[in-house]
């Protein structure tokens, strides 16, 4: 293994994240793809099989150079939006061109100029926990969406292993949200490393 992965799950401060992926952007789907990266497909694979409607908007949420956007487009999703906060990671994701939108966002602001109650899921693919953005998007994101709207994201080993996660987690069973699964698998199994893909219906 070579490149940035092997540095991608240090702590670091959001600067330094989005530093980390606009060094990265050139290379990240190389390296990942060289590491099997199963997480988007199995998070697309789960979303439909709560969400019939295909062509009922999703939000892409830390979308990076677009592998996440092509595998709900493999799934047959076709309105696709997506944002992030590395304007290198997005770059890649303007040439890739799986999503119907790309906003750039800062984590001061994550939903400024997007319209989150609108969209029937958001998804954030390997975007929040260790070495990428801080639990509290979790939250954030949950707070911002509509009612009855579909949650899905991932979570690696290195995010799990922290309290912050099964506190997220385990809050769920008592808050008006619904927890319709959360199945483990291969996350990059190039390094070993699973994670578990979670959906939530928003109450
Ligand atoms: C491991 S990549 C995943 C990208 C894409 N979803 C995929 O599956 O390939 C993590 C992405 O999260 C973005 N990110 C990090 N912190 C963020 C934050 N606070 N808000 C939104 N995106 C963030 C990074 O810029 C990077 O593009």
């Amino acid at each position: 293994m070579s490149g940035f992965l092997e540095d991608a799950y240090g702590a670091r401060t959001q600067e330094a994240v989005n530093a980390h992926y606009d060094r990265w952007a050139e290379s990240y789907d190389a390296e990942v793809a060289e590491n099997g990266y199963a997480t988007p497909r199995r998070c697309a694979e789960a979303l439909a099989r709560h969400l019939p409607d295909r062509a009922a908007p999703i939000l892409d949420y830390g979308c990076g150079t677009g592998l996440s956007g092509a595998a709900f487009r493999a799934a047959g999703f076709t309105a696709i939006d997506g944002a992030d906060v590395s304007e290198g990671m997005l770059a890649q994701a303007r040439v890739r061109g799986a999503h119907r939108t790309l906003h750039h966002v800062s984590p001061e602001a994550p939903f400024e100029g997007i319209d989150v109650r609108s969209y029937a899921a958001v998804a954030c693919v390997g975007v929040i926990g260790a070495g990428a953005a801080p639990f509290t998007l979790f939250d954030d994101v949950l707070a911002a969406m509509g009612s009855g709207a579909l949650f899905v994201l991932s979570l690696n080993d290195h995010s799990l292993a922290d309290p912050e996660a099964r506190a997220r987690l385990d809050s769920l069973a008592p808050s008006p949200h619904t927890l319709l699964e959360a199945e483990d698998g291969e996350h990059l199994p190039g390094i070993g490393l699973r994670s578990r893909v979670v959906v939530i219906r928003r109450g």
